[in-house]
């Protein structure tokens, strides 16, 4: 969307995949504290996302939407001042159809301008727009007028799209928001995470800056998955140029989690000028070659293990875009280290079960 935002995936948290609807805004303003304390504001994640659950079941007289009394007592408004005195956005959401898919608030079908004022007016930095409880209309329809009254509200706002890939948002997707869903829900799984990988990937071609694939909000912190699976997780969405959203609860991040989602290697892939996302350009069986160019003629590298046990990847530049005679130098992300050893023609590694090795690699001749 021409709106001058998403030069590169937005970055930050949102609290639906650790809290659901247990939220309040306590948890919003330690959240942003802690975005700051443990320097992950720093490493770009600015975005603090309000989810589901914030508002009143039923308008003021005016017919606006208000924070819920018992959960936000002191409003949005004084929130977003909250958050932004920290050097953060606030993100809050809403839904193209009359109630959120919690059915505990209204949606903003029907209300776009008057809601997307109020989002302005309180400051409001980013909006994600869910798909449920609509009146069985085309998305394509729905979400526009979101888009026009957020143009009009007089504030640079991101919009996310969240309509799950039902009806190939990747497709429509690039004049009307800044990034799209291309699945539905993740859930801390392995088997969720893949194939929201999967299904994302499908649409590679059409991410590009102003515009990203969303294969939905990160799981890493939240349990469900190993250490390594976690950074399988973390690599793929920062080469897919997905939105980077932490989805756990950063107040309480164990030192393995910030390990991961604090990895400025792997951030730094992700916020590339270019906004190339990378591909599968490879498969055998489980073992999988994930490319993508990066600026400064550079490639980023992921060799992913999907299989039961660990097993040797071998990557050819003919298939990652490399010419065929270049000699590269190769950083691993992961290891924080540059490999002694210049690579011509291929890259072979030893990759765990379940497990990823992340590189940049970089032509010297
Ligand atoms: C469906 C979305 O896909 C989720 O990310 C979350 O926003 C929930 N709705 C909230 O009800």
């Amino acid at each position: 969307l021409a709106n001058g935002l998403a030069k590169t995936p937005p970055m930050g948290w949102n609290s639906w995949n650790h809290f659901n609807c247990k939220i309040d805004e306590n948890i919003i303003k330690e959240t942003a504290d802690a975005l700051v304390s443990t320097g992950l504001a720093k490493l770009g994640y600015i975005y603090v996302n309000i989810d589901d659950c914030w508002a009143e079941l039923v308008r003021d007289k005016e017919g606006n939407l208000v924070g819920k009394k018992s959960t936000f007592p002191s409003g949005i408004k004084a929130l977003a001042d909250y958050v932004h005195r920290k050097g953060l956005k606030l993100g809050i959401y809403s839904d193209a159809g009359y109630f959120t898919c919690s059915k505990q608030m209204p949606g903003s079908l029907g209300h776009e301008e008057k809601d997307a004022k109020s989002f302005a007016s309180w400051g409001i930095d980013y909006l994600k727009y869910d798909n449920c409880n609509n009146d069985g209309s085309n998305p394509t329809v729905r979400y526009p007028v979101m888009t026009r009254s957020l143009m009009k509200a007089g504030r640079p706002i991101f919009f996310s799209l969240c309509e799950w890939g039902d009806m190939h948002p990747a497709l429509w997707g690039a004049p009307v928001g800044n990034s799209w869903r291309t699945t539905n829900d993740i859930s801390d799984t392995w088997e969720s995470m893949v194939s929201r990988a999967d299904m994302n990937e499908v649409y590679a071609e059409l991410a590009r800056p102003g515009g990203w694939n969303d294969p939905d909000m990160l799981e890493v912190g939240n349990g469900g998955m190993t250490k390594d699976e976690y950074i399988v997780h973390f690599s793929i969405w920062a080469i897919s140029k997905a939105p980077l959203l932490i989805g756990c609860d950063v107040r309480n991040a164990t030192k393995e989690t910030m390990e991961i989602i604090a990895n400025k290697e792997v951030i730094a892939v992700n916020q590339d000028s270019l906004g190339i996302q990378a591909k599968k350009v490879r498969m055998q069986g489980d073992l999988e070659i994930w490319a993508g160019q990066l600026s400064r003629y550079r490639v980023a590298l992921l060799l992913v293990n999907r299989g039961p046990w660990r097993n040797s990847i071998t990557a050819h530049w003919d298939d990652i875009g490399i010419p065929p005679s270049s000699v590269v130098q190769a950083r691993d992300l992961w290891e924080h280290k540059t490999l002694k050893e210049q690579f011509v023609g291929n890259l072979t590694a030893t990759v765990n079960s379940h497990g990823c090795k992340m590189y940049v690699l970089k032509p010297i001749s």
